[in-house]
């Protein structure tokens, strides 16, 4: 294919050098928005006298049904293309003639695909926030199922203190609140458009740049036409949104793939998203949420990747800069994917309650409870701490738990204790009796319940 800039040159470029060059393969899925973006541009063109009625007329003929042609599949992508934004002027140029050529007038290629890369992520934004959304209401529904679901809850893995399962569903619940935040934060600033920047200097031509971006729905304009082509923050601050969002998810991927294990046996994933082996029979996989928590280093790497091809780049646009939409096409779409199996593996899935239940009597999780029960009475913390810790010792040496000891035998660690301690020690009161904002107690499980639900109704704002 003739390249538009070779009138400079005496010799056509090497065809691997060629291939090399072109982005088409992975540029091309901005198609959409380079063509909203030029009729933007065109527009801008008449009402500034720039270009004629007829031109633009024709100009915007020609590229809606380029858009038409390219989504219907009449017209194919041509691969030996340098990129999309060479490709579309090129057919609108085939199909109208010279007029397809005043298009890009008071404007680059640089301009050009910064623009696109902020539409193209606007729109991609918006669905992985509905993915988002998808998973909390997923996770919530969940946690209103299993308030009474009483399980150990874990530091350093070892059974620490009894929670119900729905408090540490909604754990998960505010983290993805957070990460909503987060994008809608980070599409704020990049919600700006740098159409007219033009290569870097800007243009000699008579332009309304707020014209352009208020038609394509930004806040308004970049300041600064050099800032305006050569930075790719926004991409970075998107592929860090994407990164916590994973690093959730394989946290989230990392208990699930526990707890359903037969160690654990707290959840039932549904056979629809488990797998089976090749050789042992008895096998149900947990290979979404597996995949879940590998992808997140796959992530983790997108944003890795753009910011060391960003490192020590000097201003304005290089060509390192067509680097950047791999790295977060690749992270949004692993994301989005993610995000899509990640729902419905939740809602799915069983808890096992009365395992649960089981494995937060062993394990003496009720200890802090028994040693309130001392301080309640009058004894200081550090004092029912200790003796707390010798009744364990002796219950572990004697193969018992905290509900199994005789009373007598309490007795002999301090005459404060009475028969209301097994009462106080039971898992149900160790629940009742947590009554902090934010707790694992049952009202304030339900006070979280309302929060999430009302996030999920629009009626609260976010972070
Ligand atoms: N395909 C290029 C990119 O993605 C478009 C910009 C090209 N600009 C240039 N001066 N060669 O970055």
């Amino acid at each position: 294919m003739d390249k538009m800039w070779a009138g400079r040159f005496q010799k056509a470029l090497n065809k691997e050098a060629d291939d090399f060059n072109s982005s088409i393969h992975f540029d091309s899925k901005m198609y959409v928005q380079d063509i909203k973006g030029s009729i933007a541009h065109a527009s801008m063109l008449v009402k500034q006298g720039i270009i004629s009625a007829e031109d633009f007329n024709e100009i915007t003929d020609g590229l809606s049904s380029i858009c038409d042609d390219i989504t219907s599949g009449a017209l194919p992508i041509d691969m030996e293309a340098e990129d999309i934004h060479m490709f579309v002027e090129a057919e609108l140029t085939k199909r109208k003639g010279d007029v397809g050529k005043r298009l890009h007038t008071a404007r680059s290629r640089n301009d050009q695909v910064a623009l696109d890369i902020r539409l193209y992520l606007r729109d991609e934004a918006v669905e992985v926030n509905e993915l988002l959304y998808n998973l909390i209401e997923a996770i919530l529904e969940q946690a209103k199922k299993n308030q009474d679901a009483i399980m150990p809850g874990y530091t350093h893995l070892q059974r620490a203190q009894p929670i119900t399962f729905s408090h540490h569903l909604l754990a998960y619940a505010m983290m993805f609140i957070r990460d909503i935040g987060r994008l809608s934060d980070a599409v704020k600033r990049m919600n700006y458009s740098p159409l007219g920047s033009c290569a870097l200097s800007g243009t000699t031509y008579n332009t309304d740049r707020e014209f352009v971006a208020e038609k394509l729905d930004f806040y308004g304009i970049t300041q600064n036409s050099i800032d305006g082509v050569s930075d790719r923050d926004f991409c970075v601050e998107l592929l860090s949104c994407f990164s916590l969002i994973m690093m959730h998810l394989s946290r989230f991927s990392e208990e699930v793939i526990l707890w359903s294990s037969w160690e654990f046996k707290f959840v039932e994933l549904d056979d629809s998203y488990t797998t089976g082996s090749s050789i042992m029979p008895q096998k149900k996989n947990p290979d979404m949420a597996e995949l879940v928590r590998g992808k997140t280093g796959r992530v983790y790497g997108d944003l890795m990747s753009l910011l060391t091809s960003l490192k020590g780049l000097p201003l304005a646009y290089n060509k390192d800069m067509q680097e950047d939409k791999e790295a977060i096409f690749d992270g949004i779409e692993t994301v989005k994917e993610c995000l899509s199996i990640f729902a419905p593996m939740i809602s799915t899935m069983t808890a096992l309650k009365d395992n649960m239940y089981k494995a937060a009597q062993k394990g003496f999780i009720n200890a802090t409870d028994l040693a309130d029960y001392l301080v309640k009475k009058g004894l200081p913390f550090r004092s029912a701490y200790k003796i707390v810790g010798q009744i364990v010792a002796k219950c572990i040496d004697e193969n018992i738990v905290l509900d199994n000891m005789e009373l007598s035998e309490y007795q002999k660690f301090s005459d404060l204790f009475q028969n209301d301690l097994y009462e106080e020690i039971s898992l149900e009161t160790c629940i009742k009796k947590r009554i902090s904002a934010g707790s694992t107690g049952y009202e304030s499980v339900e006070k979280q319940i309302e929060y999430v639900t009302e996030f999920i109704n629009g009626k609260k704002d976010i972070y």
